[in-house]
């Protein structure tokens, strides 16, 4: 599956100095090391698991699983019988062991420049203990569900790890979702208690975080289901002092002195009360390793979230040795990843992964384009980031810009660069690549999901030559494979299912509280693979190309097309920012597309323009792609966490004014602009 050689040709490769120092330093070590883990996983997991602490080692199989629904109930279990404590590995150990207690595990950086942090692994540690102790003292015992629904600061992964400490099960719920969505996961995982803040800023827009909270909990009221206590942070608030002893109070910045936070003294109580009160050491409850880490919910193609569970051992290997080898982690770095802690990314790359390898972490509760469009670069000079990993729409949304902005700091710091989150196109790529790193720096282009745990298809920075918009190939442990509707496997340059036929350490273990979800979901379709639902091309050099998800596949004329794949035709015109490209029903083609195009500022969008680029895509796809319909779209509907929402531009193409549940859309009012240009489609 993987070649004997790299490609030599159209490929970009890290510099020598990269390779230099790098774990994986060529691409023939990247294949020896594959095939270790694929044909001798107890071997090479074992060498993964001798840098942790093991109250006691497995007894079983490193990996025993069942992928096949026709063969009984779908299983993963890794290392059963061993016991440890995550928490205690990414704190404890690097503290004690490690002798890296003054070691800076969080530069926080506040959304208003100026607002500044500094957390030390001793420091996060204390602190982990007291908020454990707190825990304790409320009631919480080992398995219970907590729900944490904070903004982006260290006391966020305080809480999560406090959890992790006592054996409860986080369930964090990102904090721009709205208070139905908190109530709805809150009760799906019968949560016990709420962890939340007064508010926060985004940009200059004030969120009042605790009135949301409050009104998902008097939702689950009226549902009989009553969350008994809630621990409020003081972000905001003047007398809200932060994080460890020794720093300074809150920048006069930050604070609200308006801020009306709703207070009900049956349920709610002050986290800084209860932190001054508690004792700075904790014994971790050492837990079995496939005892639950945490939940997190996803968005499934029913509309009711599936709460991805994770469990320790696995998730905690996986997370760590995939930082390690990715990012090429080395003990100098300063890492940044712009995720929020209320996704997957935020849980893998912000908190697990980089702790277990003991790394310095930029944390970023802002925007990157407040105060202005510099703010990434100006944080990356500040702090000399080495590693910076962010989304592709991130780097569209600062590609419209130019590269003045960019070029305003010197990020001479940067080595590598990383995306995530949606296919990258490659001009995407070639900005980022050129502009950011100035040809210096390899982009890892990180294929997973919050089912995957962690990066599934990856390059690796040092070792595998690029090609711009591929995620290049399997991260160790990791066995794709591409299927046909019929479910087989196809073999050389094709194009179908991406599909995983075996399990790594870090993949989920269930849908909490719905196996049968969790089964029909991913397994029932092929059985015997795991089913990503995402669509993939191998080329002739055996490099993977994500085309997008399954469901925005669409089939014109008997030809397979991917969305993605006309929309970064699409984005490749100058004039063009952002593009998304839905399905519409065409009575002699099945299906035709329907664009929706976002200008760069300075563009006007004229006919000619339009006839521009249905000749581009005629010419980087072929006729068959060529676009039916086309429209102006200043602005697109986007999640919170930046991902177009295809489901309702569907809706708005066919002039269906019932667009289902957009709780999660950012900006609401892009919605009715876009009914108004919309294209005869009659
Ligand atoms: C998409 C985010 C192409 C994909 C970590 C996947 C990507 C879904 C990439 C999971 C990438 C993520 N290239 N597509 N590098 N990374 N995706 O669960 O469709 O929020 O199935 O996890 O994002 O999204 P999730």
């Amino acid at each position: 599956m993987i070649p004997d050689k790299a490609p030599g040709e159209d490929v970009y490769q890290a510099t020598c100095d990269l390779r230099k120092e790098a774990h994986v330093p060529s691409f023939e070590k990247y294949k020896e090391l594959y095939l270790k883990s694929v044909e001798n996983p107890e071997e090479f997991w074992g060498d993964v698991a001798k840098d942790f602490f093991w109250k006691s080692k497995h007894t079983g199989q490193f990996l025993d699983y069942n992928f096949d629904v026709t063969k009984g109930k779908v299983y993963i279990k890794c290392m059963e019988g061993a016991i440890t404590n995550i928490c205690y590995n990414v704190l404890d150990r690097n503290v004690h062991d490690k002798k890296m207690g003054d070691k800076v595990a969080f530069f926080w950086e506040g959304n208003e420049p100026g607002d500044e942090l500094k957390v030390t692994y001793r420091e996060l540690l204390k602190q982990v203990c007291k908020m454990a102790n707190v825990l304790k003292s409320l009631g919480v015992k080992k398995g219970d569900r907590i729900s944490i629904y904070m903004p982006m600061v260290v006391e966020l992964v305080v809480a999560m790890l406090a959890c992790a400490r006592i054996g409860a099960v986080h369930s964090i719920v990102f904090a721009g979702f709205s208070a139905e969505s908190l109530c709805e996961r809150i009760l799906d995982s019968q949560c016990s208690l709420l962890i939340t803040a007064d508010g926060f800023y985004r940009g200059d827009k004030l969120i009042n975080l605790k009135m949301i909270a409050d009104d998902a909990l008097e939702k689950c009221t009226e549902k009989n289901f009553s969350v008994q206590k809630c621990i409020m942070l003081k972000h905001l608030s003047k007398d809200g002092s932060l994080l460890p002893e020794g720093s300074q109070s809150p920048p006069a910045k930050r604070a609200c002195s308006d801020l009306q936070v709703p207070w009900n003294p049956e349920v709610d109580l002050c986290w800084h009360t209860l932190m001054e009160e508690a004792s700075d050491e904790c014994e971790p409850e050492w837990c079995q390793s496939e005892d639950p880490l945490f939940i997190l919910y996803t968005s499934g193609s029913t509309g009711k979230p599936k709460g991805v569970l994770h469990t320790v051992s696995g998730y905690m290997l996986y997370t760590a040795s995939t930082f390690k080898y990715v990012f090429d982690h080395q003990p100098d770095d300063v890492y940044w990843c712009t995720a929020d802690i209320g996704w997957i990314t935020g849980h893998s790359y912000i908190t697990y992964g980089p702790l277990a390898n003991g790394a310095t972490s930029v944390l970023f509760e802002g925007l990157p384009t407040y105060p202005d469009v510099s703010r990434m670069w100006e944080i990356v000079d500040k702090y000399q980031v080495t590693k910076f990993y962010t989304a592709p729409t991130a780097i569209r949304l600062l590609m419209k810009y130019g590269s003045g902005p960019v070029q305003k700091f010197t990020r001479r710091s940067l080595k590598v660069l990383g995306t995530v989150g949606e296919p990258i196109n490659p001009e995407a790529w070639l900005w980022y690549y050129n502009v950011v790193g100035e040809k210096r720096c390899p982009v890892v282009d990180t294929f997973w999901q919050t089912e995957t745990g962690g990066h599934v298809l990856t390059p690796l920075p040092a070792a595998t030559p690029m090609k711009p918009g591929s995620a290049a190939f399997p991260f160790f442990g990791v066995v794709p494979a591409i299927l046909n509707e019929s479910g087989e496997e196809l073999e050389g340059p094709n194009e179908g299912y991406l599909v995983f036929k075996q399990p790594w350490p870090g993949v989920m273990r269930t849908v909490y509280g719905n196996h049968e979800r969790f089964e029909t979901t991913y397994f029932k379709k092929f059985p015997g693979y795991y089913v990503t639902g995402d669509g993939c091309r191998r080329d002739k050099d055996g490099y993977l190309w994500i085309t997008g998800r399954i469901d925005d596949m669409l089939n014109v004329s008997g030809h397979l097309l991917s969305t993605a794949e006309v929309e970064s035709a699409l984005v490749e015109h100058e004039a063009v920012a952002e593009a998304a490209v839905v399905s519409h029903p065409h009575p002699v083609k099945g299906e035709s597309l329907y664009c929706f195009i976002t200008l760069k500022d300075g563009f006007d969008y004229t006919i000619s323009l339009e006839a521009q680029l249905k000749k581009q895509v005629r010419e980087k796809i072929g006729a068959i792609a060529t676009p039916d319909y086309m429209q102006n779209a200043p602005g697109l509907p986007k999640t919170r966490s930046g991902k177009i929402m295809r489901r309702v531009l569907r809706k708005i193409a066919r002039n269906e004014r019932d667009l289902g549940d957009v709780s999660t859309l950012a900006d609401c009012t892009v919605i009715e602009q876009l009914f108004q240009n919309r294209c005869n489609t009659a």
